[in-house]
């Protein structure tokens, strides 16, 4: 059963016109930061989003908490359509839906105890009976995070990058959400901690049947995380599929592109290996390529990719693909 059900989400911002440019009447332009996408993530499931920086990974992951409210298009969470709900209805539903963020440091408050900062959440709520009760809740929720006891009255300043991302964890998670958002959320960390915390973000989302939307640049990542993957490029998907289809066998240029300027940790491979990366920058947002949106950018670019924009089609082997090379017969 899908718990997430996103259905033609645009987010268009207005690019701020200078004194000079409103009196010249010049029109208004947009970001089209994301530009008509649709997914599903089933309960229990891990939807990964990767795609070179400008994409509009972040964007999807606030439209869909509703951090921002879409230009279009609709999202519903477990049936309902959280586009429609009033404010009020939404901080109900909130509890059910996390985020977390790279920067443990500037998610916690560095004059608030870490204590008190993973009990906020049950204060607000109202959950537990007592002060004493909330306390044990939190304990016990830092115990799944693989953190001390002692960690309950020291400060932000006080822990190490990691301990702090598993504080950021332990916070979200204390509501017992059913959905999370995780935006690069390992990404400041060193390899090792950060293999620790993908293992520990396995582990609770098997322990508290979660469902995440993961976020990340590092497609190794995506590996251990998800299991389906949703590739962006300038504010729409070109493909998605398992790890298997996109990281072993990927089908479009852009994946394809994305793929080999992975880094290959044996040099030896990484010679063989036919590298190939798109040439040229990531088109502006504001005016997005006529036709295929990478095809300024593509290779195996044909006319009607000039012309005639791709659109999403479901493939024999399970993958869904938004290319001509797929879609000529
Ligand atoms: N509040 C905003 N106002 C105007 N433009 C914005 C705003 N937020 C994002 N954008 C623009 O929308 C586009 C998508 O941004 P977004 O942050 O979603 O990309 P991303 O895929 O998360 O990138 P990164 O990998 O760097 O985090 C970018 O061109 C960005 O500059
Ligand atoms: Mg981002």
């Amino acid at each position: 059963m899908s718990l997430l059900r996103v259905s033609k989400l645009k987010k268009y911002f207005a690019v701020k016109r200078s004194a000079g440019e409103i009196l010249l009447r010049v029109p208004q332009r947009y970001v089209k930061a994301v530009d008509g996408i649709s997914f599903e993530i089933n309960e229990g499931e891990t939807f990964g989003l990767v795609g070179e920086s400008g994409s509009g990974k972040t964007t999807t992951g606030r439209l869909v908490l509703r951090l921002i409210e879409p230009t279009e298009g609709t999202i519903e969470f477990d049936g309902i359509d959280i586009t429609r709900l009033s404010n009020r209805d939404m901080r109900l539903l909130r509890n059910k839906m996390q985020v977390i963020f790279q920067d443990p440091m500037a998610a916690l408050n560095p004059y608030m105890k870490i204590g008190d900062a993973v009990k906020h959440g049950l204060e607000i709520h109202n959950i537990g009976k007592n002060e004493q009760e909330r306390k044990k809740i939190v304990l016990e929720m830092l115990e799944k995070v693989n953190l001390q006891p002692e960690i309950y009255s020291r400060y932000p300043h006080e822990l190490s990058g990691g301990q702090r991302q598993r504080v950021v964890i332990a916070r979200a998670l204390i509501l017992k959400p059913r959905f999370v958002v995780a935006d690069e959320a390992l990404a400041m960390l060193d390899v090792s901690v950060r293999s620790q915390l993908l293992k520990l973000l396995l582990d609770l989302k098997r322990e508290m049947n979660l469902t995440f939307l993961f976020i990340t640049h590092d497609l190794a990542t995506t590996k251990y995380m998800c299991n389906r993957i949703g590739v962006m490029y300038l504010g729409k998907f070109v493909e998605i599929g398992t790890y298997k289809h996109i990281y072993e066998s990927p089908m479009h240029p852009y994946t394809k592109a994305l793929i080999s300027a992975i880094p290959e940790p044996d040099p030896n491979i990484m010679n063989s290996k036919k590298r190939f990366i798109p040439h040229g920058e990531v088109p502006n947002p504001i005016n997005p390529p006529k036709g295929c949106r990478f095809h300024p950018r593509c290779p195996f670019s044909m006319d009607i990719c000039t012309s005639l924009e791709p659109q999403l089609i479901n493939m024999q082997d399970g993958r869904t693909i938004a290319c001509h090379l797929y879609n000529s017969h």
